[in-house]
């Protein structure tokens, strides 16, 4: 028996249970054993939304919520979002380490060597019609190359995965890029081996007639401080959808589909687009006492704010603020940067927000910046899901390779009817409405 144990009495039949605690948890499995009766199955623990719940021992990203810390293998977020590029960052997420400078020349070259798209995959994304949301394009373009590489499904396969780790990498930004020519209707452009990762992805974006495309480094070095502070966020919904799916042993284009899919919701990724739509509608800062009064009163999310984890400033948010210092200075500053500004101040000087620990996160901040170097709102979660691409790899790799992971299947309380007899349809009454 462990050191450390909790005793539990059934008061059903006054037995007493020793239940080994290991990491500050107990096993829900060693709970199976507290039973009334040989015939009964045993006791489980009911937690919708995982409130309570470790789904898995992970040695990629650490939070504490309450403090606002957030790192990488034990590297604070501020010193990677200072020091490092966004593909160092993936490399010390997907493998562990940060990598010695031969590592990173070879791994930035893989990358820019799989950021080509097949061309059935261009004429995929053809199909879509004009005004389709850039996220329903990504994951159904994400999925369907799947098709284009079915060796992908040996999931077992260490080189195997390395190999879609790399393709996956290098061609989420082609994708996120296609969706945005797609929508304007301009000609796609190839990648441009010569530039960096997101030198490179704007020039996918925004190249027109220039024979060659010329980021400006300002805004090329934000994009890159954005990209490592999106890229790994543990057990969130996204990374939870790509486990998930992934534990059947679906390939990896299919579970990033997933993941992209649980990333595009509104109380997730979605909420970056969101804010800027939420600071339009509020438009200046005489709204926001009334504006407020409204979330207060339950009619809807102050969105941006608030977290499941963090009951403090989301540190993203914080290095979001310093670098955008940056970004204005090239492109002037964001009008809605004053509204965003005073609505934090105003939220985080009231009792409900107080009351309730809730603070400015990722988004809130995130999307004003991406308006000012040049994003349309739409695009903006498909900017998160880019670098998120890196952490759902992690996760899904480390997942594998754990002994102790099964296909995920959780349990459920059964509240419909025990069992009925069938009724022919004439002998049916009006149901209740639904
Ligand atoms: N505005 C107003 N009230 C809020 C907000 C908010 N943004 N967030 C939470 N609350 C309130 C809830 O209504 C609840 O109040 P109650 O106790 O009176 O019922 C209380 O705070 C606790 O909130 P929960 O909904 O239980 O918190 P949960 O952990 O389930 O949700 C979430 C977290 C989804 C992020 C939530 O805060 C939210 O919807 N925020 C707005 C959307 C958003 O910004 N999402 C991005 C998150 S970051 C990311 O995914 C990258």
């Amino acid at each position: 028996m462990s050191e450390e144990a909790l005793s539990i009495i059934d008061k059903r039949t006054q037995a007493t249970y020793e239940i080994p605690i290991c990491d500050g948890t107990i096993r829900a499995m060693d709970l199976r054993k507290i039973k009334t009766g040989p015939d009964d199955f045993g006791l489980m623990t009911y937690d919708p939304a995982f409130m309570n719940t470790s789904s898995c021992r992970s040695g990629i990203t650490f939070i504490d919520g309450d403090k606002g810390i957030l790192r990488y293998r034990g590297y604070p977020i501020e010193q990677l979002a200072g020091k490092c590029t966004f593909l160092e960052v993936a490399y010390l997420i997907l493998f562990g380490e940060l990598p010695t400078e031969p590592q990173l020349t070879e791994w930035v070259d893989q990358i820019t060597h799989h950021t080509m798209l097949h061309e059935t995959s261009k004429r995929f994304l053809e199909g879509f019609r004009w005004n389709a949301h850039p996220m329903g394009m990504l994951v159904s373009t994400v999925a369907a190359l799947s098709t284009v590489y079915p060796e992908a499904k040996q999931v077992l396969d260490p080189d195997s995965r390395k190999l879609q780790i790399m393709r996956l990498i290098g061609k989420m930004p082609t994708i996120a890029a296609y969706t945005y020519r797609h929508t304007h209707g301009f000609p796609y452009i190839y990648p441009d081996n010569d530039l960096s990762y997101t030198e490179n992805f704007m020039n996918m974006l925004w190249r027109m007639m220039e024979p060659k495309y010329q980021a400006n480094p300002v805004i090329a070095k934000a994009l890159d401080i954005l990209f490592i502070l999106h890229a790994d966020h543990e057990q969130n919904c996204s990374a939870n959808a790509m486990r998930a799916v992934a534990s059947s042993q679906a390939d990896p284009f299919l579970s990033i589909a997933a993941a992209a899919a649980a990333l595009s919701g509104p109380l997730h990724g979605g909420a970056n687009e969101e804010v800027l739509k939420m600071l339009d509608v509020i438009g200046s800062k005489s709204n926001i006492p009334a504006y407020i009064e409204k979330v207060k009163a339950g009619q809807f999310k102050l969105m941006g704010f608030g977290h499941r984890i963090y009951k403090n400033y989301d540190p993203r948010a914080n290095v979001i603020k310093w670098a955008a210092d940056s970004v204005f200075e090239v492109t002037g500053k964001n009008p809605k940067l004053e509204i965003a500004l005073e609505l934090e101040r105003i939220a985080l000087e009231d009792e409900y927000f107080i009351k309730r620990k809730l603070y400015p996160n990722v988004d809130f901040y995130s999307g004003i910046m991406y308006q000012a170097m040049g994003f349309s709102p739409e695009i903006f979660t498909v900017l998160f899901a880019i670098p998120r691409t890196a952490g759902w790899l992690a996760q899904w790799q480390e997942m594998i390779t754990d002994p102790e992971q099964k296909i995920a299947r959780p349990r459920q309380i059964y509240t419909g009817p025990m069992v009925r007899d069938f009724v022919p349809i004439e002998q049916r009454g009006v149901p209740a409405a639904v």
